[in-house]
């Protein structure tokens, strides 16, 4: 006979897993379900570039998540690659974020001074300095700022990592289902998917983008929207870039495997995944712009992600006032990937050891009304 899990993780995206990881690991039941299969959604469009000082210099609260998040990716990555026994690529070896005008300039001027306010590493430097630096960068760029302490991590290596970490602590993954509806149900949770049901103690809810499509006691979950982003798979001519480049309209990202990933459009278009010719065209446009090289580049492939966007770009993690025993990890917009371990870690100390981070201030689903 099947033990009831204890705790049932809805969706097997990045965030999903690291918080199943979490969980089993730190002695828990638990089981997955995804309406896909591990690692799709947003997830498997990411960059995985671990960037809180572009991503989020002007929004503190979330430069605060994204920071705390990156100190934990050394232990992070080690102890899934320790656990599952997989290799998981994994640099920190900075970024490079470009201007090529004036504006630009000050703003990454204005920038630097944010990091040295936080004591974070990160140097200025001119035209000639940021060709020094990555020397297939356009003779237009007028300046740059080295990041040093960024990176990035391979994300299809991490999540199937992941996966086999979680299911070493016995975690149970379910795909091809989907979560209609979250009830409290007795003492515990009752969670009914399209052809069947499960009843467990505790829930995550962490399905990215369809978060807010589930039914949590009779009203709409929390107010997540999907923000498409298209990205470039491309075979790059050799020598690669150093590292993470990041410029306005686009951002490089050089794997090991010589090939490089180029994103990504915003766009607010719904629950549409499909690849489009006015967004590839517009990546292709703005990456040669800033490194002319990449019209030498084979095309792999496109890839396309909903982001799972919030009011405010924070992510929405903490309990539920209408599910006793549900917790929210989801709505992590442009940052999943940076932001999975500290989530991981929330979740796993308020449903473990009932501790409150003090990230769940900004982050709970409390501030958009009852949830
Ligand atoms: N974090 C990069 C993006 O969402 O495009």
């Amino acid at each position: 006979m099947n033990r009831t899990p204890q705790v049932i993780v809805v969706g097997a995206g990045i965030v999903g897993c690291a918080v199943a990881y979490e969980l089993a690991r730190r002695g828990a039941r638990v089981q997955v379900i995804d309406r896909r299969d591990v690692g799709q959604g947003a997830t498997q469009a990411s960059a995985g570039i671990l960037a809180p000082y572009i991503e989020a210099h002007s929004h503190t609260a979330l430069l605060d998540l994204g920071e705390r998040s990156l100190a934990l990716y050394d232990q992070f990555v080690a102890s899934v690659v320790e656990d599952s026994g997989s290799t998981v690529q994994y640099a920190r070896t900075g970024t490079l974020e470009v201007a090529t005008d004036e504006l630009t300039v000050s703003r990454l001027e204005a920038i630097g001074e944010i990091c040295a306010a936080r004591g974070v590493v990160a140097e200025l430097l001119d035209a000639r300095g940021a060709r020094e630096v990555e020397p297939q960068l356009t003779t237009r760029v007028q300046g740059g700022l080295l990041v040093e302490s960024h990176g990035f991590v391979g994300v299809s290596d991490l999540t199937a990592a992941l996966q086999r970490a979680a299911v070493a602590h016995g975690v149970s993954f379910v795909a091809s289902t989907s979560v209609t509806r979250i009830v409290a149900e007795g003492h515990g949770i009752r969670i009914e998917t399209e052809n069947d049901g499960f009843t467990c103690e505790q829930v995550v809810l962490a399905a990215g983008s369809w978060s807010g499509q589930v039914d949590v006691n009779g009203a709409a979950s929390v107010p997540v929207r999907p923000v498409r982003g298209q990205l470039l798979y491309l075979g790059w001519p050799a020598p690669s870039l150093k590292r993470v480049v990041w410029a306005p309209g686009c951002y490089l990202v050089p794997w090991d495997d010589g090939s490089v990933l180029v994103g990504a459009t915003v766009e607010d278009v719904g629950f549409d995944e499909r690849a489009t010719v006015v967004g590839v065209r517009h990546l292709l446009e703005v990456t040669c712009e800033i490194v002319p090289q990449v019209q030498h580049a084979s095309f792999k492939e496109v890839r396309v992600g909903l982001r799972p966007g919030t009011p405010d770009e924070l992510p929405v993690i903490g309990p539920s006032t209408r599910v006793p025993g549900l917790v929210y990890a989801s709505g992590h917009y442009r940052n999943g990937i940076l932001l999975a371990p500290l989530t991981a870690t929330i979740v796993g100390d308020l449903i473990l050891d009932c501790k409150q981070d003090s990230a769940l201030k900004t982050t709970s689903p409390l501030r958009f009304g009852d949830c």
